[in-house]
């Protein structure tokens, strides 16, 4: 059974790792399932890409795409028109999407309108809050999937609440957290911890890319100027996403204890993370890995998709308020931030329960 895979962009490569290695092990057994690689290509450099497939030992795509960047509609149409070839020379029997980006949306529209049955990893969340294209993008993708694989309880009820039947749902748990756990005794210590001589545990780590936060200078400034103001003898290190560096440039004084640097590779990264003092971050995924490291998480959002990482993680949602952010870095600095558990089935066996249900329902017979 040919079954694409799409992925395109930073997260979702973490997401479908743990899948293909899962579908690796079952096939030594019989190979049921054909795995097809689809990179669309929206992330395209080295850091954001290359490095990622060469340390979660990802197999290279059979098909790039190659659409880089542009603005929404632009990058959802040459995806919608590059893979709509891809299914016209070769049309595959089940399409994987993950995750909320363009990438997940368009590939699940093109899919469906060839009659081939989508699997959506990461079905179900939301935030509520439609200014972020990538809600539209979950909304979209769950109104036309045929198969939804689930990370948490919240997931499971907005479905139904969408009408979707059960038996269409699967919660089977988190598959970013399988690459995780896959990866947690491989991960590296980033040199430039180093060449500016900070010790694990004391520093923050920062992650900004929200387009809301970061589109506009003055906001990217304010951020900056309140976490890194609150603790001035604390570093904050901050792997810059390419949609910041843009922005960053134009800002004129940088917080002196704000250390920049490119977007590090995956096991840098998370190395990065497990050894901080905390983390701040707008971005969802990472709420995730902080909650299953037990590193304390403040999310510069008003709201969250995964509301899991706060009642039952280390994630609290602070948005932008000066008074809240700093007020939660001292707590966290005296050695009081959250503590948290681990959400059901996020236990690094996702991946394998995903192409157990795959090989029952899609492909029974086989
Ligand atoms: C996308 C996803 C977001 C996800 C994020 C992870 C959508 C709508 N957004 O946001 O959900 O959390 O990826 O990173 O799909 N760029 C580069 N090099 C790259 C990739 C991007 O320079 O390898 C630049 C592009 O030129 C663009 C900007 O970064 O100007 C944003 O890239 P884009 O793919 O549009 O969205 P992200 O902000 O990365």
């Amino acid at each position: 059974m040919l079954v694409d895979i799409i992925a395109g962009t930073r997260p979702n490569f973490v997401k479908i790792a743990s899948i293909l290695h899962a579908i690796e092990a079952d096939n030594e057994a019989a190979k049921i399932l054909e795995v097809r690689l689809v990179h669309t290509g929206q992330h395209y450099d080295e850091r954001m890409s290359g490095d990622f497939f060469e340390q979660l030992r990802i197999k290279q795509p059979n098909i790039n795409l190659g659409v880089g960047s542009g603005s929404q509609a632009e990058q959802t149409g040459k995806i919608m028109i590059g893979y709509e070839q891809v299914l016209l020379n070769d049309p595959s029997e089940l399409c994987i999407v993950v995750g909320d980006v363009n990438s997940t949306m368009a590939c699940a529209i093109v899919a469906k309108k060839f009659n081939i049955p989508v699997a959506h990893i990461e079905g179900g969340i939301r935030s509520c809050d439609s200014s972020m294209p990538e809600e539209i993008n979950r909304i979209v993708t769950d109104s036309i999937s045929d198969l939804f694989f689930t990370t948490s309880e919240y997931a499971n009820k907005n479905l139904i609440s969408e009408g979707v039947s059960t038996d269409k749902i699967f919660f089977v748990g988190n598959t970013m957290i399988d690459t995780l756990l896959n990866n947690i005794g491989n991960l590296k210590r980033p040199e430039l911890l180093d060449q500016h001589s900070i010790n694990r545990n004391k520093y923050f780590t920062l992650t900004l890319h929200r387009p809301n936060n970061v589109d506009d200078h003055n906001n990217l400034n304010e951020i900056l100027q309140i976490i890194c103001h609150c603790n001035i003898d604390v570093p904050v290190i901050f792997p810059v996403h390419p949609r910041t560096e843009k922005v960053l440039k134009k800002l004129h004084k940088i917080p002196s204890n704000l250390i920049i640097t490119a977007p590090l590779p995956y096991l840098e990264f998370i190395w990065l993370v497990k050894n901080s003092i905390a983390v701040l971050t707008d971005s969802g995924g990472i709420t995730e890995e902080t909650t299953v490291l037990g590193v304390p998480c403040l999310t510069l959002r008003e709201t969250t998709e995964r509301p899991e990482t706060v009642d039952i993680g280390t994630n609290e949602l602070v948005g932008m308020d000066a008074d809240l952010i700093r007020f939660n870095m001292e707590k966290i600095l005296s050695g009081e931030g959250k503590r948290g558990s681990i959400p059901e089935r996020w236990d690094g066996k996702t991946g394998e329960r995903i192409i157990r249900i795959l090989k029952n329902k899609v492909c029974p017979a086989k």
